[in-house]
Formats: C-alpha cells, structure tokens, sequence
C-alpha cells in the first residue's frame, strides 16, 4: 500500500526526526464520527450555514427549537461513543517514540488527546470544552454529562423554553455574568490566536508534514500545507481520495488511515 519511494523517504524522515501531522476528520471516520464533506457527510443532512454558524444557530433556537435540539442529540451521541481507531493509535506510538513532534488538528473530537497524544494543537476546539463569552474562561464537560445532556433533550417536547433550560443546566452562566458555550470554532470566527501560533511554530521547524484525512478546503488551516512547503518541508498526503492539494504534495498514500499508518509506524520502527 505504501509505494517503495515513499516508504524510503517515510524512514529517512522519521530518522531525522521534524515529523509533524496535519489531521482532518478522515482520521475519526472509522472511530465512527462521519467526515464533514462527501458520501455520509454531516453536512449532507445539516446546512453547516446553519447548524456551524452561531447566527444560523441562535435563529434556529428561535424558529426551530426541535431541530437544535435533534442536531446537539445526533452530535453528542456520534461523538461520545467514538473511540480512539488503529491511525490514532500509531500516531501516539510516534509520539511515545519521540518521532514525531507534534499534531495540529481541525477536529473537535478529542481522540488525538484520547488516544495519549500531549503534543496536540486544536485549531478548531474542542466540543468536550465550554468556553465564557466574554472572559474566555474555559471548563470541562465530562462525558457522563454530556450523555445526561443528550437523554434530558430527548426528553423534551420540542419546547424552545424546555430546551432553552435543559441547555442553561449544562452551558451555565459564568461568575462574569456572560454565558458559556461549546468551545468550538464556527464559520466566520477567527482561529484560536494562541493555538495558530503554535502551530505556525511547529510547521517552523517541520521537515516533514502527514497530511491526514482532509479534504484541505477550509481555510486559513488549508493554508498551513503551503505554508510548510514554502519553508522547505515536504508534504506526504494520507487520503483516500485526492484532496484541493495533493498537487502540492510530494508523496501521495490513497489508502484508508487505520491501515496506512500502523503500516507507517512498522515501516520506520527504527
Ligand atoms: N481514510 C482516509 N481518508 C479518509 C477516510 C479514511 N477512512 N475517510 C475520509 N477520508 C478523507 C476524505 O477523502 C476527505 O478528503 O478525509 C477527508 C475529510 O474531509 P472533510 O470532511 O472536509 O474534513 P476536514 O478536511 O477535516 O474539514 C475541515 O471543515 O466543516 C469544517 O470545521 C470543520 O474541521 C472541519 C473543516
Ligand atoms: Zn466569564
């Protein structure tokens, strides 16, 4: 699965260590969480303008309380039951090796932290935080919650007052007096500043760049892969299918994560 030439090129980088990953939803496809983008994706059955934009989602509150409601039931439920899969897995084995330096990641899921992976930028978020509005302060929210959340949703009669309260118990007000949220980046609103930073820092001092499972259509992240190139790294994509830029890349695997990375973990065991 792993053309000859890059394996070689796999052992020679992972030797020389600067292995950093770039991670889309593809790599939780097989943990269960559909991918954002083609066949099954969450954004065939929801309008992200609507349901990953914070005016679309206050109107849909106001208007279509049980639609909310019926979107935060099917999210949660996908996203608590996934567990960390095989690519996960080898991922963090790199890192417990010390070959590889880091991961930068647009998802929300939280299995790259799951899986035992510490070096993880989240330029998305992450839907097990809640952030204040105001102050940005941030806090937890345990599964067992979470799944609390869900079953006293299902509850509800699609009352937007009923749900309004349901979500005020698990989103509460912040000694600050503003309001928290999911922790997650919505359309139009800008990156974490800290977290960009940090993953600029990485691509600074990156040889090497896994692009794994993402389509690269979303930006600015789909402008780190250049980023690293015009630094002079090379770019391996890991997808099943072509991405916007595997014409930039240098390598191509198309195979699907849970195979090709324990595959890459074997291949460079040094
Ligand atoms: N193995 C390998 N690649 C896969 C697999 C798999 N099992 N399953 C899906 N893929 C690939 C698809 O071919 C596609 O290129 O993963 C990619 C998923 O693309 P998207 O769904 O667009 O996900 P992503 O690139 O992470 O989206 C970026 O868009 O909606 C926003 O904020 C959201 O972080 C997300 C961002
Ligand atoms: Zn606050």
């Amino acid at each position: 699965m792993i053309p000859k030439e890059t394996a070689d090129y796999l052992r020679h980088a992972f030797k020389k260590g600067k292995v950093v990953c770039l991670t889309g939803a593809g790599i939780s496809v097989e943990s269960g969480i559909p991918a954002f983008r083609g066949k099954g994706g969450l954004w065939e059955r929801y309008d992200p303008q609507v349901y990953a934009n914070s005016q679309g989602l206050t109107a849909t509150l106001k208007m279509r309380p049980q639609d909310l409601g019926k979107f935060i039931i099917d999210f949660y439920s996908v996203i608590l039951k996934a567990r960390p899969n095989p690519a996960h897995l080898a991922l963090s084995e790199m890192e417990k090796k010390g070959i590889l330096s880091g991961i930068i990641t647009q998802n929300i899921d939280n299995l790259h932290g799951q899986a035992g992976n510490r070096n993880v930028v989240e330029l998305h978020g992450n839907a097990f935080r809640i952030r204040c509005m105001s102050c940005k302060k941030l806090m937890t929210l345990e599964k067992d919650r979470l799944q609390e959340m869900i079953e006293s949703l299902k509850g509800i009669r699609h009352s937007r007052i009923k749900l309004l309260k349901a979500l005020s118990r698990y989103f509460p007000r912040c000694n600050c007096g503003s309001r928290y949220r999911i922790d997650v980046v919505l359309f139009g609103e800008m990156l974490p500043q800290k977290e960009l930073a940090l993953a600029y820092k990485h691509l600074d001092n990156c040889e090497t760049l896994l692009i794994i499972g993402s389509s690269l259509v979303v930006y600015p992240v789909a402008t780190l892969p250049l980023y690293a190139k015009e630094k002079g790294a090379k770019l391996i994509e890991i997808n099943n299918e072509k991405s916007a830029l595997s014409d930039l890349c240098d390598y191509r695997i198309r195979g699907k994560v849970s195979e090709v990375l324990p595959e890459i973990l074997k291949t460079v065991d040094v």
